[in-house]
């Protein structure tokens, strides 16, 4: 059987940030704890003047063709999952391939190009979309590249706009990977629901607390799902769970609920019966109310255990460290939770070969997904390569103000000018909008 999977990864953060507990909170009269605390952010990425979903993507599409060696001829699928999309037509694929065609030699004629949409799940799906093209055999030897790309920007005031964020992550999916294998095991939790929508608007309408419950409820059922045809879960069996981070506090309740689930009938809940008691079982309550009263006791509780704090320290902290610094990247999040996860591995010289990361994928609207993968042979070389902390760290950092102008710039509803706060170089830069108004690029030495 062929082995499937992602073998590069590279971000392009945007090259702006705000500090969310020094600068945003005082301004909206919060306490900086809100941030750190509560919501587990520090700083968020922004797109300067002359980036937007098509720079970032076709930024990072370029790293990691350069640094792999590839031409556009190696290419034959170009998969961009986005919900910052501004044209209801031409995929943004199609943008990010024009810009690669002026540096590169070659084009992308015979390559297949689309647009997944589906809230911050997309990514993750069009990862699947090159799984089975690849596993379908419709390939003839070429990779699939993947990006994610969002500008995640909430209306001004809306309690969604502390967790903003942009970023791309660009991935090369192929035969023999790199970097980590895919499972052919899925599981799927799927329901419309009404929690976070754009109806032909820029900016979402969220209702933030009812999204939370939704994200657990649906991840509940994918990990359920996923059980159905891998066999029950145990938190000894991976070494890593990137969950998608729209913000780390919510990783923090996804991760209780997971260890819950994953410990039940197991020797750790025996273990832990004489500190906090067992776990509570519908059949002993009378009401639903009942039961979930004492499962919100047992839940308190178990977070407190050393079992628990131990296992989430190894298996959920390290990958909330790039999201703690950028912010939520809608499609490219869960990715992004991923490499942070292979990067602290990395940093701390941990064998990771053969060993299995559980993903758990959610995109408002809403569905999970959750599959597992295996680090393979060759990933050390791949995550040592991946340019990560010096993209963050050169960030230019803006006040309030300029917060609230480059929200303006990038408001499809606002035509203003701003200069830029950067000096663009060797990267794809927006220039303006063309005859049909058509959004145009070039690239700048
Ligand atoms: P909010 O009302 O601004 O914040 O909304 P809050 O008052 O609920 O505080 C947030 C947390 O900080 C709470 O923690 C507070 O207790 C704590 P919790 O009780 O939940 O554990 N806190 C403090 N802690 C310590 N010291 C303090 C302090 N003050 C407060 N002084 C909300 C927060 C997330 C709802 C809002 O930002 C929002 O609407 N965000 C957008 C929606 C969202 O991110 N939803 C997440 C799930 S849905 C999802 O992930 C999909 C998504 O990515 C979109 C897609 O799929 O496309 C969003």
């Amino acid at each position: 059987m062929t082995s499937v999977g992602i073998d590069a990864i590279e971000i392009r953060t945007g090259k702006l940030f705000l500090d969310l507990p020094n600068t945003f909170a005082p301004v909206k009269g919060e306490d900086p704890e809100k941030y750190t605390k509560g919501l587990g952010l520090y700083t968020s990425s922004f797109p300067d003047v002359y980036e937007d979903i098509v720079t970032m993507g076709a930024n990072a599409a370029k790293s990691l063709m350069d640094r792999k060696g590839l031409e556009p001829e190696d290419i034959g699928r170009i998969d961009v999952a986005t919900e910052s999309a501004f044209d209801n037509s031409k995929p943004v694929s199609t943008y990010i391939a024009g810009c690669l065609e002026q540096v590169y030699d070659g084009d992308f004629r015979h390559a297949n190009k689309g647009e997944r949409k589906f809230a911050c799940i997309a990514g993750t799906q069009s990862l699947d979309d090159a799984y089975n093209w690849i596993k379908a055999g419709r390939n003839r030897g070429r990779a699939a590249l993947v990006i994610a790309t969002d500008t995640a920007l909430y209306e001004r005031g809306d309690p969604g706009e502390a967790t903003q964020g942009a970023g791309a992550v660009a991935m090369l999916i192929d035969e023999d990977p790199d970097l980590v294998e895919l499972s052919t095991e899925q599981g799927y939790g799927s329901m419309d629901e009404t929690d976070f929508l754009k109806p032909n608007q820029q900016f979402p309408s969220v209702d933030g607390k009812r999204s939370m419950q939704v994200y657990l409820a649906r991840m509940r059922e994918a990990l359920e799902d996923y059980e159905s045809v891998a066999g029950r879960t145990h938190p000894a069996d991976f070494e890593y769970i990137p969950f998608h981070t729209p913000f780390p506090g919510m990783v923090r309740k996804a991760a209780l609920l997971g260890f819950r689930h994953m410990s039940r009938d197991t020797e750790i809940e025996d273990e832990l019966a004489d500190e906090i008691g067992r776990q509570p079982r519908e059949a002993d309550f009378e009401t639903w109310d009942d039961y979930e009263e004492a499962i919100r006791g047992y839940m308190d509780d178990l977070k407190t255990t050393e079992q628990y704090r131990d296992w989430y320290d190894r298996v959920i902290d390290p990958t909330i460290d790039i999201s703690s610094r950028v912010g939520n990247w809608y499609t490219g999040s869960v990715h992004i939770a991923r490499l942070s996860a292979l990067k602290i591995a990395a940093e701390e010289g941990k064998e990771m070969a053969g060993k299995k990361l559980l993903v758990g994928s959610y995109g408002s609207g809403a569905q999970a997904e959750i599959h597992a993968e295996t680090v393979q042979d060759t990933w050390l070389d791949e995550i040592d390569a991946v340019d990560v902390d010096s993209q963050l760290e050169d960030r230019t950092e803006i006040t309030f103000d300029d917060y609230e102008l480059i929200h303006d710039v990038h408001n499809h509803e606002k035509e203003i000018e701003v200069e830029e706060f950067t000096q663009p170089e060797g990267e794809f830069v927006f220039t303006g909008w063309g005859r049909m108004n058509e959004r145009r690029y070039e690239y700048v030495e």
